[in-house]
């Protein structure tokens, strides 16, 4: 277990309640197991454990607050978020959770949560009833929402040792997660090394040059696949509409385009040098056959009428120019009929596999963080149904059906 966390650097947050003792043992079970550890607390934290006891344990400062009082030097919370491989923030108390929750960055502690690139742990620590209060709940509800991973003492152990909800998981078992987490993120995937490209967003087909066609996509789907199948070691390129997200994973490239058909030129010149291509985007079906080239003008002028010709079907294309080896992803975006459409577009495109997402599903499709999938595989008679997850689950579950395929080539 303990090679994992070997060299590994990690931020240990520490807020304002009892179980703040706890993680003096946690900060030093993670120093022996070799990590790296830089603490951050919050004021309140330090009226529990004092920073001279940790910053001896991690043989580092501690950093609490934005400045050093005596130096004026600056503790920047963006090199920190950027140094860390893994944040934990052990014991987190309501208050905290719900700053985190909400954006409220009035600390140290939180401005570098906010800032963290890394995974974050956080093992909540309160009294019964503020843990079972509603707001806490919807806060705890929301962390797990952005891809936090809560660490809490399972329902079982709690049950058998008669103990409240609320406790601060152990910190044996807190570094057990993070090795865990690092062991599952270092284990060779068979995507290590495979050259993806993704498509994302929406296309704009122009009107005229202030005007457009256009849907509802954010990118949020196509980038949470992104950012996953290049934390398990691909080499991924975004094919993107316009969209306001952007990758996590530094190494995701992204080429910008706007209408389908640029998207299909980038796609076309792409496909042939990738193992993977998963097509994520909402690809605008039709496009403006003569777009004008000054703007339409409102008035004297009867409305215009637009002419609408096809746009090129990219997921077909790249279907038909498919060479042994290769993956093709489609996506189905149904409102209707959805298991018969699904399969009858995987066919009709040449895909190995389709993810049907229906907007008959609440929390489900267009700008959500959530998406509802079922997936359809080239040759098994069954599909595989998921829950509603966050879009950042759902990449990771695809990314597994991924792997799959590819261990079966
Ligand atoms: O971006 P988000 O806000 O996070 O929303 C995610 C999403 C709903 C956009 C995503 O999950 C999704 O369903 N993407 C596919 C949307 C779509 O256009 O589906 P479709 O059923 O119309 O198309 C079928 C497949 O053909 C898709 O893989 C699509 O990318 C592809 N296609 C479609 C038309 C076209 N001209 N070229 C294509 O390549």
């Amino acid at each position: 277990m303990d090679n994992h966390l070997q060299g590994k650097h990690i931020i240990l947050g520490i807020t304002g309640g009892i179980a703040a003792y706890k993680s003096a043992m946690l900060l030093r079970l993670l120093v022996k197991a070799g990590a790296e550890v830089q603490v951050v607390m919050t004021p309140a934290a330090k009226e529990f454990i004092t920073p001279v006891t940790m910053s001896a344990l991690s043989g580092k400062p501690v950093v609490s607050e934005f400045f050093t009082a005596n130096t004026g030097e600056w503790h920047s919370h963006v090199d920190l978020g950027l140094w860390a491989d893994a944040m934990v923030i052990a014991p987190a108390t309501a208050c905290t959770i719900g700053k985190m929750a909400n954006g409220i960055a009035d600390n140290m502690l939180v401005t570098t949560y906010l800032s963290a690139k890394s995974q974050v742990f956080v093992a909540p620590a309160m009294d019964l009833d503020m843990m079972a209060h509603p707001s806490t709940v919807a806060n705890i509800g929301r962390l797990r929402e952005y891809g936090n991973i809560i660490i809490e003492p399972a329902a079982g152990e709690l049950a058998s040792h008669l103990v409240g909800k609320g406790r601060m998981e152990e910190p044996e078992n807190i570094v057990a997660v993070l090795a865990d987490y690092f062991r599952r993120k270092e284990a060779l995937s068979p995507l290590s090394g495979k050259r993806v490209v993704v498509t994302a967003g929406p296309t704009r087909e122009k009107i005229d040059p202030v005007r457009f066609i256009s849907n509802y996509s954010t990118g949020k789907m196509a980038y949470a696949i992104a950012d996953e199948l290049a934390s398990r070691g691909a080499a991924v390129t975004v094919v993107s509409g316009p969209v306001s997200v952007a990758p996590s994973d530094r190494s995701v490239k992204v080429v910008d385009v706007e209408s389908g058909r640029d998207m299909a030129a980038a796609c076309e010149r792409i496909f042939p040098e990738s193992d993977i291509a998963v097509m994520c985007a909402a690809v605008a079906d039709y496009t403006v056959e003569a777009p004008s080239p000054t703007k339409i003008k409102r008035e004297g002028n009867q409305p215009p009428e637009i002419r609408l010709v096809k746009n090129p079907d990219i997921a077909r294309k790249l279907g038909a120019m498919k060479r042994p080896g290769q993956i093709l992803v489609g996506f189905a975006l149904e409102t209707d009929n959805e298991m018969e459409n699904a399969i009858d577009k995987m066919e009709r495109k040449n895909l190995d596999m389709i993810v049907l997402n229906s907007l008959r599903d609440k929390g489900a499709g267009f700008a959500t963080d959530t998406n509802k999938v079922t997936v359809f595989t080239k040759g098994e008679p069954e599909p595989q149904s998921f829950p509603l997850k966050t879009k950042k689950e759902v990449a990771a579950d695809l990314a597994d059906i991924i792997e799959h395929q590819l261990q079966a080539l």
